[in-house]
């Protein structure tokens, strides 16, 4: 049986699974628990699920430390399913591996966050608990982010994770790792955190470093795609920076003219850019439409368009158009904590989807509707109409929760009609809203998303 544990085949390996449950002793799992190849290790876990037989302790530590990702997240499922603190320590000292996965670093506080609520509960009905009281994952984040002897990767990591608004000490904080040159990673996600909390002590280093030329194009492009988000914070800087000598930053000051009315100054600086870079295509793409002189030609059909989208793009550039409001992406999908969870969450998406997929699912939403995210709406009778997640019905009328997060309360007697919706909550014809190059660059972010 041992062989097909490692076999490519999934269907193939679960027999193998099921057969060993069947066949093994406790004992022998026990022993192919300590297995030098990883996927029989994880057999071996598996099977001894399978069997409902009761995990030492040792073994679980052991498999929270195990070299094998998968085996580790078992562990943590295993461990926020049973509400088992025994190994709480094993799975803080998890968030301190350099090497952790996205994946797992989420998988680790998530399992912390349910040790710590269960500790909690138990504190207050006065049930023995640690005479310590542990921080919550939530308190510990901040202390993850500023602890200079963790890897950078971790703390880069947990950013998106931190509870907005800020505190003053996590906002120092992160403002100095931005001045002092942190690393990229860290400061692409210390940006977008600054700007989504409306953090105003942050204002002067965001601009001095969407200014600063000594710092890598793409952070200087982020940096002021995050500052056009909020009102008032470009303040004219992506006039001047319409003239930068990176492609990308150019490419984000022409881009944010799009959002706002152009004087007559902004469209001679960026004429007088354009004639200084004819050879930028996608700046000159950019220029032309928010002059107004913009002659793209799109694809017509969904087979151009996934023929169009099936190569090419710039993932960062996609990952800017994202997390702006205008393409409206975030105030329904999440991607690492960012974003509302009104659609899927799109952290993992690229591991699932190709981009042919991708492409569909951005274009055509309403061709694959999943039950789980069925949209309802309800005619009123003044003539509106309302859009809703999650529908219930009283005797007296319905109880609708919007998508804005409002709870609606609707008297049967205003009510025309109420239904399950046909077409996606996500909306049609994105295509219409957004350029072809914004979709492209985004296929290709969520294509980079694994
Ligand atoms: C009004 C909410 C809303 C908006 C805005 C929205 N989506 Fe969606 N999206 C959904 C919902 C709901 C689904 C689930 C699909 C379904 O079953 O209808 C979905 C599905 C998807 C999927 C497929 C996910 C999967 O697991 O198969 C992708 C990819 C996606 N959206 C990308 C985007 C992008 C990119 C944007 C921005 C351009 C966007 N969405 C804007 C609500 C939205």
């Amino acid at each position: 049986m041992r062989p097909f544990l490692s076999n490519a085949d999934p269907f193939l390996r679960a027999s193998a699974v099921a057969a060993l449950a069947e066949c093994a002793t406790r004992e022998e799992l026990a022993d192919l628990l300590t297995a030098p190849n990883d996927a029989e290790r994880m057999g071996a876990w598996l099977a001894l699920r399978h069997q409902q037989a009761k995990l030492e302790p040792a073994w679980v530590e052991n498999a929270l430390r195990d070299p094998s990702a998968d085996l580790r997240l078992l562990a943590l499922r295993h461990n926020a399913d049973r509400v088992d603190r025994t190994h709480r320590a094993a799975v803080e000292h998890m968030l301190e591996d350099g090497q952790l996965s996205a994946r797992l670093f989420r998988a680790a506080l998530a399992t912390l966050q349910v040790l710590s609520s269960n500790a909690d509960q138990d504190y207050a009905a006065g049930k023995p608990t640690f005479s310590i009281r542990r921080p919550t994952p939530v308190e510990l984040l901040p202390a993850l982010v500023a602890n200079p002897r963790l890897p950078v990767a971790i703390r880069a990591l947990a950013v998106p994770q931190l509870a907005l608004p800020l505190d003053a000490a996590t906002t120092a904080a992160l403002i100095d790792s931005l001045a002092s040159g942190m690393d990229e990673t860290f400061a692409r996600e210390a940006v977008r955190t600054l700007c989504t909390a409306i953090a105003t002590d942050a204002l002067p280093t965001l601009r001095a470093l969407a200014t600063d030329t000594t710092r890598s194009p793409q952070l200087r492009a982020d940096t002021l795609s995050a500052l056009s988000q909020v009102s008032g914070w470009l303040d004219g800087l992506e006039v001047t920076l319409l003239g930068d000598s990176s492609a990308p930053v150019r490419l984000e000051a022409a881009r944010a003219l799009r959002l706002r009315p152009v004087s007559d100054e902004m469209r001679g600086a960026l004429r007088a850019a354009m004639l200084r870079h004819p050879d930028d295509a996608a700046f000159i793409r950019v220029g032309r439409r928010v002059l107004g002189e913009s002659s793209e030609i799109a694809p017509t059909d969904l087979e151009r368009w996934i023929v169009f989208l099936a190569q090419g793009g710039d993932a960062h550039a996609g990952e800017r158009v994202f997390f702006e409001s205008s393409a409206l992406c975030i105030g329904c999908h999440r991607v690492q904590n960012r974003g509302n969870a009104i659609g899927p969450d799109l952290s993992l998406i690229g591991r699932t989807q190709s981009r042919a997929l991708l492409a569909s699912a951005i274009l055509r939403p309403s061709v694959n509707i999943s039950p789980e995210y069925q949209g309802w709406e309800v005619q009123l009778k003044d003539g509106s109409t309302i859009f809703g997640l999650q529908l219930h019905l009283r005797g007296w009328g319905l109880q609708i929760d919007t998508l804005d997060g409002q709870n609606l309360r609707i008297r049967n007697e205003d009510i025309v009609s109420y239904g399950a919706m046909e077409r996606s909550l996500m909306p049609d014809g994105l295509e219409h809203i957004l350029p072809s190059e914004d979709i492209r660059n985004l296929v290709a972010y969520l294509e980079s998303l694994r």
